[in-house]
Parts: structure tokens; C-alpha cells; sequence
């Protein structure tokens, strides 16, 4: 695609459907989305549970297979791209933050926050931005603890600091405070905030939370598989 909306509009989606079916059964998940995230924005999706919101988000991401509909990341249509060739687009294009903060047991602080840089073969010096994340998270003097040693805001800072390490264009998080307590949860989404604006980061929060939500310069609402409202902060 080199129509000029690609070039201003870092995620498309169009007529996004996802249905699963089992022998018993078939869900319509999410039932036809279409919107567009201009570079740079932060959009929070919001919705009951189950309306599809984390469906979204791993679609989004390239997690997982769309039924029907397109996905454009960047001027890439990622539902056209084979396994490899969207693990590459993954690792260099997407950020994420999960709920459960997802730290490997076995590594560091700063081993996790290396990484994905490892596995995409980042150039520059990882080592020092890891580092330098790392300080920016609060948790210089933790670079060496394993996740078991951390609380949890503080696994979710190095979570922030690990989804950071290869500069994505996108930032994708599902609810990642929805484990914390509010005083860590606000600290989070600040450093999201903060990392995002430092590198002009896209930002696509998943959250039940309004005031979270509220930081957002966007909030799409779900209901059901379907966008009930799109409305732009005032
Ligand atoms: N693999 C699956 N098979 C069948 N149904 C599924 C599957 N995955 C998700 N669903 C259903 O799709 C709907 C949307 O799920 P999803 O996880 O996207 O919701 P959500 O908005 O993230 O909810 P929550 O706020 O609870 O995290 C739910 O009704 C869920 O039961
Ligand atoms: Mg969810």
C-alpha cells in the first residue's frame, strides 16, 4: 500500500471480523471494525468483559489470524504476510505489555529487557539502552534481580522497559495495570506515557479503567464485537 493515508495513519483496519468455530459452536467475536490510528496517537480501547477488546488487540499485533478484513501496520498488511515474515514485522515494529507482566523466570531484570533486542539482532548498543530504560523505570538498582525477587509494579516496569528496548513505532498494552494497586498502576501508565512521547511512540491501551482511559487523546468503546463510540479527548 502507498496511498497517502499509509503514510499518516499507522495502524488501518477495515472491516475486521474474527469468528472462532468449534463442532459445537461459533462465536462472532469481533463482528466488522474499521478505524484508523494517525502515528504518534494514544488510543485507549475500552469495553465490558468479553465485548472483544484483548481479540483486538492480539489481531492488532499480529498474534493472531483475522477471519476477514484487513490490518495495515505501518503500509504493511500484516493478514498477507507468512508466519516468519510477521515474527520480523513483530519484533521490529510492536511493542507489548501484557496484563501478567510475562517475565522470563530464568533472566534479570536487564537480561529481560534485552531480550527482544537479542532476538531481532538490534543494532546500536543494546546493553546501554537497557541500561538507561531501566533508570528511566526506577529500577537501576534492580537490574540484577530475577522477577521473583520484584514486586509486581515492579515487574511491570521492567515489562515497560523490555517493550521499549527496540524503539517500536507501536506500543501495545492490555490492561497493563489491571494487576496492580492504583498508586502502581498510575506509575506505569505515566512511564508508558512518558516512553511513549520520548520516542513518538503509537499508543493502543486496552483498559476497564475510565480514568485511565482519560489520559488518552482517543477512547474506542466496544460493545459486543462492534465500536459503540470513537470519540477524541476534548
Ligand atoms: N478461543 C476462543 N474460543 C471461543 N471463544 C473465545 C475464544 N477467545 C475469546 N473468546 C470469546 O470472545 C469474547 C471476547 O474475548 P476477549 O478476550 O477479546 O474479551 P475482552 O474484552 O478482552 O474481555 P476482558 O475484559 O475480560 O479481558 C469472549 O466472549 C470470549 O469468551
Ligand atoms: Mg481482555
Amino acid at each position: 500500500m502507498t496511498n497517502a493515508s499509509s503514510t499518516t495513519n499507522v495502524i488501518e483496519v477495515c472491516d475486521l471480523k474474527k469468528t472462532i468455530v468449534s463442532s459445537t459452536s461459533r462465536v462472532d467475536i469481533l463482528k466488522g471494525l474499521s478505524f484508523n490510528v494517525p502515528r504518534g496517537q494514544f488510543v485507549a480501547i475500552m469495553g465490558a468483559s468479553g465485548s472483544g477488546k484483548s481479540t483486538l488487540l492480539g489481531l492488532l499485533a499480529g498474534l493472531d489470524t483475522v477471519t476477514s478484513g484487513t490490518i495495515t501496520l505501518d503500509g504493511v498488511e500484516i493478514s498477507r504476510l507468512k508466519e516468519d515474515d510477521l515474527a520480523r514485522l513483530r519484533g521490529r515494529k510492536i511493542g507489548f505489555v501484557f496484563q501478567a507482566y510475562q517475565l522470563v523466570p530464568t533472566l534479570t531484570a536487564e537480561e529481560n529487557v534485552l531480550l527482544p533486542a537479542e532476538l531481532v539482532g538490534a543494532n546500536g548498543q543494546p546493553r546501554s539502552r537497557a541500561k538507561e530504560l531501566l533508570e528511566r523505570v526506577g529500577l537501576s538498582n534492580r537490574s540484577h534481580h530475577y522477577p521473583v525477587q520484584l514486586s509486581g509494579g515492579e515487574q511491570q516496569r521492567v515489562a515497560l522497559a523490555r517493550a521499549f528496548i527496540t524503539k517500536p513505532p507501536i506500543l501495545m498494552a492490555d490492561e497493563p495495570t489491571g494487576n496492580l494497586d492504583s498508586a502502581n498502576g498510575q506509575q506505569v501508565l505515566q512511564l508508558l506515557m512518558d516512553l511513549n512521547k520520548l520516542d513518538a511512540t503509537t499508543l493502543v491501551l486496552v483498559t476497564h479503567d475510565r480514568k485511565l482511559a482519560e489520559h488518552a487523546d482517543r477512547i474506542i468503546t466496544l460493545t459486543d464485537g462492534l465500536i459503540i463510540s470513537d470519540e477524541m479527548a476534548a
